[in-house]
Formats: structure tokens, sequence, C-alpha cells
């Protein structure tokens, strides 16, 4: 799947395969300088590829902006490379944020605390808070830790786009936008962190991702949930960038939520519909028994019902339907409705439909 370009280097974009247990020094050294000149590069972390530039240099900063077409308003995670730095870049730490990070860092969590002065506008959007996050990557931390700067780094995809899990995405995206990809394999957790917003009491859950609230209120109580629920329109996230539709692919993905039966009856209909109108159809399935009757042209992925590996897969099949230059993606909704899974899904969407349990389809 997806694995097209790799390793070819470009005069612009070069990709260096890095040892993800024992990073080769001459490479983190060199990604290390080219981020402390101001450059911008793509780097493993064990959520998805991050675009990093110095998260203390605002014209570096502005470049990530650049290559990705991201909206302005849309603030950056900046990444350290030891707990205590929190120190360095947020005031008035709580005990609650304080707890978060001794559990789950370094992880797949983004905290948002108050920010320090000294964090330029551009990564911050101009708010008086700042996400901050220590990523569980050997890579990651080793470049953070050699470059002696937090690396501000949105998901390194194409503003809107899947993020990328794998170095190959991260190219078929930023080719020739950036100097460097570093190579460090597959993302193992595949979906962003999970961000909570420490800056106020109680926190707020604004993205969910493989730490669950569950986990999180395990650790510090009872949180909020600011997390927009099926795409309302009329919810006004917290986090500036959940506003945006995000995650999806090219084809147009209809998601189908219900019980199981009804999910595949609505499919089977949806798939007759749209085969008449000669659309090339993927289908997205996550429960392991469902067959369905495809014929040549169509696809199917059946991710299964492991959270871990539907989540290391999602957004690489999504790419990969993008691929096929499928039209149309016939998603069944993950098993657990409240899991990130389905927050991506939900976010990719073009249009859910409901099915109708007792009645069959509503079509
Ligand atoms: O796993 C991840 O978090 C990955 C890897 C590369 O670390 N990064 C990532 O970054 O997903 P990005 O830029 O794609 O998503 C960051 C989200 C955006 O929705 C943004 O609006 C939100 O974090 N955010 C950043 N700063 C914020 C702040 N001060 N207050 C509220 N939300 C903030
Ligand atoms: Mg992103």
């Amino acid at each position: 799947m997806g694995n097209q370009k790799r390793h070819e280097i470009d005069r612009n974009t070069q990709v260096i395969r890095v040892n993800k247990m024992n990073p080769e020094r001459t490479h983190i050294e060199s990604a290390a300088q080219l981020l402390r000149k101001g450059g911008v590069i793509a780097f493993p972390t064990e959520t998805v590829y991050g675009l990093g530039a110095n998260g203390l240099h605002e014209p570096a900063i502005k470049k990530i902006y650049l290559a990705k077409k991201r909206p302005h308003d849309n603030p950056l995670i900046l990444h350290i490379g030891y707990k205590k730095d929190i120190e360095l870049y947020a005031r008035d730490v709580s005990a609650a944020t304080k707890k978060l990070i001794r559990a789950f860092w370094p992880g797949p969590l983004t905290v948002v605390v108050k920010k320090r002065k000294k964090i330029p506008d551009a990564v911050t959007g101009g708010l008086d808070t700042v996400a901050l996050r220590m990523p569980d990557n050997i890579i990651a931390l080793a470049l953070i830790r050699t470059s002696g700067v937090p690396i501000a780094a949105p998901s390194a995809n194409v503003s809107g786009k899947p993020s990328p899990t794998t170095a190959a995405h991260v190219y078929n995206d930023m080719y020739g936008k950036i100097e460097l990809i570093l190579d460090g394999g597959r993302a193992d957790v595949g979906l962003e962190s999970t961000i909570v917003d420490c800056s106020v009491d109680p926190p707020v859950l604004l993205r969910p991702g493989k730490i669950t609230r569950r986990q999180i209120e395990q650790v510090i109580g009872v949180i909020e949930n600011d997390v927009m629920k099926n795409g309302s329109l009329f919810h006004k996230p917290k986090s500036p960038g959940l506003k945006y539709r995000h995650y999806a692919p090219d084809a147009r993905l209809i998601l189908v939520e219900s019980e199981p039966p009804a999910i595949k009856s609505t499919i089977n209909a949806l798939l007759r519909q749209y085969r008449t109108q000669k659309k090339r159809i993927g289908i997205l399935a996550f429960f392991p028994g469902h067959k369905y009757h495809l014929r040549k042209n169509e696809l199917l992925v059946n991710l299964g019902m492991s959270t871990y590996r539907a989540s290391r897969k999602l957004f690489e099949t999504l790419r990969y339907f993008d691929a096929q230059k499928v039209d149309i993606i016939l998603a069944e909704s993950f098993p657990l409705s409240d899991h990130a899974i389905m927050n991506r899904l939900r976010k990719a969407a073009s249009e859910i439909i409901i099915a109708n349990n007792k009645d069959g389809p509503l079509l």
C-alpha cells in the first residue's frame, strides 16, 4: 500500500532512512542542523509524522503554514524533549497537568497550558495558551534534544488530508516543499495525540486519541468534553483547528452508523445505488463477519475490530483508496462509537447516514 516513491532522493526533498531503535548520529545531527538554520523537516512520532521547525523562530514556523497550506489561526503543537522543559514554555502549570505528564509522557498526549512570552505568536495563533507534547519516539526525542530547541510541528500532511503514518505519505504531500524527511518506518499509533486543555479548571478534552477520556479521568478526576460530535454545525469548538473538515480523502466518504445488520444492509443498498452511477467504490469495514459481494473494480479493506490495528491503518487506508482513484468510500462505523477512530471518520465524512436498525435502511 502506498509506498510508491520511497527512498528516491530529489534535488529538493531528501528522504533518509533512520534506525528507529538506535538513530544514526550523523542523520540526527544533519537534521538538527537544518532545524537550527530555520529549515522545515518531516520526522516520525509515535502518532503520525510531524512537519517540524524551530518553535522559537518565527520565519521558520511560517514556512510550515506555507508548506501545509494551513490556515493561520490554527496553532501548532510544540514538541519538547524532557518533561521538565514544560516549565520553560508554560506558566502556572497546575497540579493536574503535572499528574497527566507523569502518567502519560513521553506519549500521545498533548496538554494546552498558559504560554510564556518567548513563544512566538506564529506558534499559538495569537492565543495566550500553547499546546505541548513529549513524543514517545526515539528519533523524535533525539532530534529535539540534539537541536536544542522545541520543535513546532503539525501533522505532515497537506491541510485537510489524512495525517501521514509513513514517510511515503509525507513524500506524496510534501515533495518539493521541504528539504528533508526522516523515515523511521510506520507510525505505531496511527492517530494524532489526545489533546487536553489544562489551562482551565476542570480540564477539557479537545481531541480524542489513543489515551482515552477514561484513562485521563483515572488520573485527574472528571474532565469536560468538547469533542465535536457528528460534525455538528452548531458546535463551536474550543480548539481552533477542530472547526475545519479534516482527515478527508479526495473520495467522497459516506459513513454508515448503526448496529451491524443495519450497517451491512445499508451499505449493500448504497453499493447498488452507486454502481448504477458507474462510480468506483471502496468499502471500509471493521466487522470481521461482514462479506460484501463485490464486482471487479470495487475494493474492500476490512480493518477488523482491534483498536490498535484499526487506528494504525485508518489513515493509510483512506490514502490507499485515493491512490486507487476511488470515487466513493462506503465506511462502516467502528464498533466503539466514542473511540477516536469514530471521531476521525466523522470528520472525514461528506455524509453520515444513521441506519435504522428496526426497519432496515433509511434509503
Ligand atoms: O499527534 C499529534 O498531535 C501530531 C504529532 C505530529 O505530534 N500533531 C498534530 O498536530 O496532530 P496538528 O497541528 O495536526 O493538530 C494540532 C491541534 C490542532 O487542532 C490545533 O488547533 C490544536 O492542536 N491546538 C494547538 N494549539 C492549541 C491551543 N493553544 N489551544 C487549543 N488547541 C490548540
Ligand atoms: Mg493535523
